[in-house]
């Protein structure tokens, strides 16, 4: 196996059983680590229970898969379509309604190999916009795809389709009909930030991969795009640092490119501390979100500026917990 470079400087990796008992070859056993998060907001405490489950199942979904030594874009992928076919969230079905009450989603997938990536933004009528984006990705022409032409390259490409309503629920549109009536709050307070989905891993083979979606933000202009389909902005992956997903409001993110910057602070410092210094940095745009990380060491972390986030973090070390508050999370 060819070691990416830089692995050697965490030398001998933190976990017990650091080498298999097999006998020879004697093979070094590398860590996997995931994080997933369900989005940062003023989560409301009647939305906490159907937050943590989701992140719950997705997060067990992709362990069990990365522990079965699936690779880390694959299970970037399942985690985030988990989420998207959770109505709970903010992203495929659940997504919110733009101000002419039309859905339409953006997502993006990233590996740390070759840095490839591959999005979609503005799209509509797929049920899963993470997997229109992996075929972006491995199709390997273009990285982002928008609108009609993202559409007909779904289509073309045999992606899952349906009909735009179908995506729909009743949540968003009695949230859009409110708005329609001059509940402002709706918008520029209670989702001002929101429940984008992601997912950062590290595979058994030292590789890392982000992906991302979104439904946008409350009452959005037709045509607007947020972070979470443009590379840097709302995820990122480099098998020599690693990889980071934010969730937040997409206006702030995109200008301080929150996700390369995050991943950036991975050269010096692990996840938690990474993830903690890319979030002072939104700071100066008045942004709000958060971002999830794993390190090349199998180490996660998280950080956020909203009064939740609902998150899942996986170790060999720590096992697997969730939470939406700051401080310790719980086991899953
Ligand atoms: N973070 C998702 C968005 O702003 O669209």
């Amino acid at each position: 196996m060819t070691e990416p470079p830089g692995r050697e400087r965490y030398g001998r990796v933190p976990f017990s059983g650091g080498y298999t008992t097999h006998s020879r070859p004697r093979r070094l056993v590398l860590p996997i680590a995931l994080a997933v998060h369900g989005g940062a907001w003023n989560l409301p405490d009647d939305e906490v229970d159907a937050h943590v489950t989701g992140v719950a199942a997705a997060l067990t979904l992709g362990w069990d898969r990365l522990r079965a030594g699936a690779s880390a874009l694959d299970v970037v992928e399942e985690v985030v379509r988990a989420l998207e076919s959770d109505p709970t969230f903010n992203a495929g079905r659940g997504s919110h309604l733009n101000a002419e009450g039309n859905l339409q989603m953006d997502a993006s997938i990233m590996e740390g190999g070759k840095l490839r990536a591959g999005a979609v933004a503005a799209i509509s009528g797929v049920r899963h916009p993470v997997s229109v984006a992996r075929r972006v990705l491995e199709d390997g022409r273009h990285v982002l795809l928008v609108g009609e032409g993202a559409l007909r390259f779904a289509r073309a490409s045999g992606a899952e389709l349906c009909r735009p309503t179908a995506l729909l629920v009743g949540r968003e549109l009695e949230r859009f009909r409110a708005i329609r009536r001059g509940r402002r709050s709706l918008v520029d307070q209670e989702f001002r930030a929101m429940d984008t989905v992601g997912a950062v891993a590290l595979d058994r083979r030292g590789r890392t991969a982000a992906a991302t979606s979104s439904g946008g933000t409350q009452d959005k202009a037709p045509g607007r795009v947020g972070d979470s389909p443009i590379p840097g902005a709302g995820g990122y992956a480099d098998d020599r640092l690693g990889a980071a997903s934010c969730t937040g409001w997409g206006e702030g993110i995109l200008r301080v490119v929150l996700a390369k910057s995050a991943v950036d602070a991975l050269a010096e410092r692990p996840a938690e501390a990474a993830a903690r210094k890319a979030m002072a940095s939104l700071r100066r745009v008045e942004g709000q979100g958060g971002v999830i990380l794993v390190d090349r060491a199998g180490r996660v972390g998280a950080s956020f500026n909203t009064p939740r986030m609902a998150r899942g973090l996986a170790t060999q070390e720590a096992g697997l917990a969730v939470g939406v508050e700051r401080g310790r999370l719980k086991r899953a």
